[in-house]
């Protein structure tokens, strides 16, 4: 099997001005994740810093690349752009996961890449690993990996 990395970005299109209704919009973007990923054998990391989605996805490369397809047309995101899609020797993500916010917390403006335009692949991997490390008024959601049935 080829393992395969790949990163994308883009910018959510929200359906609403509501803080509640933009919150549920994450919610129901990250439980797609929590719930289809483990099941395909992915792994990965996805991010929302306020400005852009930049998602990690790890994992046997034709099912990285069929979660992608299905994630580019998703509506509620525009603008997305494929940053890399390497293949490698090993998993750096070993969970599926994504930052929520903790009971109370909204999603502010974080500490991002200010254009990942100008970022590299390798640049948005150590971003999204940060991410994880730095954010404590956000609570961990991640799934373990499943082996995909044959
Ligand atoms: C920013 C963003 C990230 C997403 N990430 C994932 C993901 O990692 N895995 C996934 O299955 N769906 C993800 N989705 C949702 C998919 O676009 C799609 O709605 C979903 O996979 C459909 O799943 P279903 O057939 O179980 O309803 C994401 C959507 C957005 C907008």
């Amino acid at each position: 099997m080829f393992l395969a990395r790949m990163a994308y970005y883009s910018r959510p299109v929200w359906d609403s001005r509501s803080p509640e209704a933009r919150r549920k919009m994450l919610k129901g973007i990250l439980s797609a994740g929590i719930h289809n990923n483990p099941q395909a054998g992915l792994t990965g990391a996805l991010v929302f810093d306020g400005i852009h989605f930049i998602q990690i996805l790890e994992g046997m490369r034709s099912r990285v690349w069929a979660t992608f397809k299905r994630i580019e047309s998703d509506p509620r995101h525009c603008d997305v752009v494929l940053a890399g899609f390497l293949e490698v020797p090993e998993r750096l993500f070993p969970n599926f996961a994504v930052m929520a916010p903790a009971d109370g917390a909204t999603f502010k403006h974080r500490v991002a890449i200010p254009d990942p335009d100008v970022a590299t692949f390798d640049m948005l991997v150590a971003y999204a690993a940060r991410h994880f490390r730095e954010q404590k008024d956000l609570r961990l959601v991640s799934s373990k990996r499943k082996e995909p049935a044959a």
